[in-house]
Parts: C-alpha cells; structure tokens; sequence
C-alpha cells in the first residue's frame, strides 16, 4: 500500500525541495545541527537539574538551578522550528515510521513533565529539601523520557522504509 498522498504534497513544495536539495551546507545540514544545538541546550540545562534531584552532584545549591527553565524552554523552542523543517525536508520519510510516532510521544510527555517541574520552581519560598520531595519523581520521569527521544531521534535514520515517496 503507498503512503497518503499528501506526503506526496508536502514533498514537492518549494520549501521541502529547497531544504532536501539545496547544495549549500547552510540549509539542511545547518537545520540538523541546530537540532542538536537546541538538544544540548534543553537536554544539558534539564539533564543537569534532573539528576541534582534524584540525588547526584550534592555539593550543588538546587534552588539557583530554576535559573535554567530559560535555557530549556529557548533549546525545546529550538528544537520544535528545526524538528518541524527537517519533516517538511524528508516528510514521507519520519511519517512513515512509527519510530517517528513513538518519539513525538516521547516529547509530549517530557514537556508535560518539564511544565510540572517548573510549576515546583516556581515556588521562591520552597527550600532545597522541599525542591527534591516534590521534584525527584518528576526528574526520574524526565531523564527516561528525554533519553529515549533522543534515542527515537538517532534510530530515525536506520529504521526508515522510505527516504522519499515511492514513484
Ligand atoms: C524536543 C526535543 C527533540 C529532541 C531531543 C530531538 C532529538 C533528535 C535527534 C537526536 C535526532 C537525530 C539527529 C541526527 O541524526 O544527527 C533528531 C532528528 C530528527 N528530528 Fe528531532 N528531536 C526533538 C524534537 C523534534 C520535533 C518536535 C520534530 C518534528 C516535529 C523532530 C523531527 C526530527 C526529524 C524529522 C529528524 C531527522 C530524522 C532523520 O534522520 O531522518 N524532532 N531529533
């Protein structure tokens, strides 16, 4: 059975054809690096507080870390832009696979799990001791869902059926 047709559509806009063909390093090699710019940023900043909340690194203050939501939020910016121009380049390739759907899933719930446990930051009052017992399940869940989207991510290139849609 062939892929909906409006892959199809999708894949012979100026836009996709641009970004798949362009010869210049600047278009979709540039895209994929700032995919995984926006990744360090948002994984690196949530890594961190993650794992300072179920109980590594003790010598840091947790409090100071709420400074790096910023961070976060501007690397999932990133990564939703950069994430949605290399689907329009290679369209029926991602929607295709169902790795891709189990990734998608992956950052929905993530992103839910960051909202909350910005929500806990967001109390000034609340101490250090008072951050990691509302916060320490929430960083399990994080570390485990970003680390599987960022295996989701890495297994789109070896799992796909079809690069482009099929003539
Ligand atoms: C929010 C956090 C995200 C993370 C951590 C993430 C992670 C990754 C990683 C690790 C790769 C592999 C890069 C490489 O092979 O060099 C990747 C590729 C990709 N990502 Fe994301 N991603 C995110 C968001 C998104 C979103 C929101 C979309 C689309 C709506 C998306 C679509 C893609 C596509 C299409 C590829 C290319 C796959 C291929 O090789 O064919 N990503 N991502």
């Amino acid at each position: 059975m062939e892929p909906p047709v409006l892959l199809r559509l999708i894949e012979e806009t100026t836009l996709s054809t641009w970004l798949r063909e362009s010869e210049s390093p600047f278009v979709f090699y540039l895209v994929l690096l700032c995919h995984t710019f926006g990744l360090a940023l948002l994984i690196g900043a949530n890594g961190l507080l993650d794992l300072r909340l179920i109980g590594f690194l003790r010598e840091i203050p947790v409090a100071p870390l709420r400074r790096l939501f910023r961070l976060m939020w501007l690397g999932l910016g990133v990564n939703l832009v950069t994430g949605v121009l290399l689907l329009i380049s290679y369209p029926t390739k991602s929607l295709t696979n169902p790795v891709f759907y189990a990734k998608l899933t992956a950052i929905a719930c993530a992103v839910r799990v960051l909202t909350k446990l910005h929500a806990v930051f967001a109390d000034t009052s609340a101490t250090d001791a008072d951050l990691i017992a509302r916060g320490a399940t929430l960083a399990r869940w994080s570390l485990g869902l970003w680390i599987a989207t960022i295996t989701g991510g890495r297994l789109l290139a070896y799992t796909y059926k079809y690069i482009l849609y099929p003539s």
